[in-house]
């Protein structure tokens, strides 16, 4: 298996251009299904994950060509088939997203039902409670979640909790049902707001995404149309603690600062300096880093996909931090591997406690998630030696060509082929 090899040391000095949201293009893929014609996407960033749905709309019966500028075509004729498998929806628990797409435009869908993850249980009770409440008859039979609705009818939906996917499937699948849908309690995440753009710009009457509550109109049939995908926040701010954990300079290319309010301010506050400039954001570091406290909470709170990559930031602040996870209940993997490399963390049930300006050491680690992998990649940066970071297919399946972008701003990364 594939190895990143880094050694600390290195300032990060130049630019790095930042990819398509891979929150964004999964569902945004997904929901091609709900038109009869052939989409084109733009900023559609490589990723394992991005493969995975592609692979996934193939299975469905649908076509799909091209790489960063991807068209699809939607499953259809004699190919169509209406089942996610268990194979790939285990790799990839996003896979959930082609349920709503499926059931609106072909009234009816088999779905594998994601089990928990590294991360925690992560059920779908919302997004079938949802489908539900439209009118649509749910089962669970052999590890399949099946749903049927010849026409899904509008309804009032309010959320347990503002989940991203949960909200983002009703809100595909209210598109073509008969009369209005309420999602209230809805999350407010930038990608729920892009697929609502590209929604409607396939025809679909979707009101109020970005806020607690949104809008949908049923309308019959939706077109195909063109979509540029929104740029990664979660890839710019991990390049931005880069930036200033290794006192470097670095413009993030792209970045959409308007989406990064909580990850910039929390960077503010730790003592890097950052601007935003016509062509993105850029992040210095200099003088000593401040200690600084965090609650990860939904859009437009401080994001959980930024916590492990902030908690390597303080491990090298000035003064204790404390880092509370209120979205997962197991999102502290990455603890006990920066703990190896010289890190001094304490976790209690959501609340890890991390003393600052430690030295860190290369080691051999690895991590069972896609952020956490990032978080060690960071550590390498600033560890003494070399750090090989293990299980790099987490890192693949959301950074594009992590290695390469570091090394072009000066980091000394490369990838063992193994
Ligand atoms: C999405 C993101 C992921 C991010 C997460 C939280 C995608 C493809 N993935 O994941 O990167 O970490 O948002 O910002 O966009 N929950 C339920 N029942 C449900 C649905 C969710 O209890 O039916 C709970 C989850 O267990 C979790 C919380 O709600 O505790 C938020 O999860 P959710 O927003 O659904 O995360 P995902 O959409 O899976």
């Amino acid at each position: 298996m594939d190895k990143i090899v880094v050694e600390g040391g290195n300032r990060l000095v130049g630019s790095i251009p930042v990819s398509g949201a891979k929150n964004a293009a999964l569902p945004i893929l997904a929901a091609s299904i709900l038109s009869s014609g052939p989409s084109t996407f733009k900023n559609v960033p490589m990723l394992q994950d991005v493969a995975t749905m592609a692979k996934l709309l193939r299975q469905l019966g649908g076509e799909v060509d091209g790489k960063h500028t991807m068209v699809v075509h939607p499953p259809h004729g004699k190919k169509l088939k209406l089942e996610a498998p268990y194979e790939l929806v285990k790799t990839m628990r996003a896979s959930i997203l082609v349920l709503g797409p499926l059931v609106a435009r072909f009234g009816r869908a088999r779905v594998s039902q994601p089990g928990g993850c590294a991360i925690g249980t992560r059920p779908i009770d919302q997004h079938l409670k949802g489908l539900a409440a439209m009118g649509a008859k749910v089962h669970l039979d052999h590890g399949y979640v099946e749903v049927e609705c010849k026409r899904l009818r509008g309804a009032t939906i309010v959320l347990d909790m503002p989940t991203v996917t949960g909200c983002e499937n009703l809100m595909m699948a209210a598109t073509l049902a008969k009369g209005r849908t309420v999602l209230e309690n809805a999350a407010r995440e930038p990608e729920v707001e892009d697929l609502a753009l590209m929604l409607n710009k396939m025809g679909a009457r979707v009101q109020g995404a970005g806020t607690a509550i949104i809008t949908i109109d049923g309308v019959d049939e939706l077109h195909a149309v063109e979509h540029t995908i929104i740029a990664d926040r979660i890839e710019a701010g991990t390049f931005a603690i880069a930036a200033a954990v290794t006192r470097g300079d670095v413009l993030l290319e792209g970045a959409q600062a308007e989406h990064m309010d909580a990850i910039m301010a929390k960077l503010r506050g730790a003592g890097a300096t950052v601007t935003v400039e016509s062509g993105g954001v850029r992040v210095r570091g200099g003088g000593d880093l401040r200690a600084v406290d965090i609650t990860t909470q939904p859009h437009p709170g401080f994001p959980t996909d930024m916590q492990a990559q902030f908690m390597v930031m303080a491990t090298q602040a000035k003064g204790e931090s404390m880092i509370k996870e209120t979205i997962f209940e197991n999102r502290f993997m990455h603890v006990p591997e920066l703990c190896r490399m010289g890190a001094e963390i304490h976790v209690d049930g959501r609340v890890a406690v991390i003393r600052g300006q430690k030295k860190l050491a290369g080691a051999a680690v690895m991590a069972t998630d896609l952020r956490a992998s990032a978080s060690l990649v960071i550590a390498g940066m600033i560890a003494s030696g070399k750090t090989e970071v293990l299980r790099v297919y987490h890192l693949d399946r959301g950074y594009e060509a992590i290695e390469k972008k570091l090394r072009g701003v000066g980091a000394k990364i490369k990838r063992v082929r193994g």
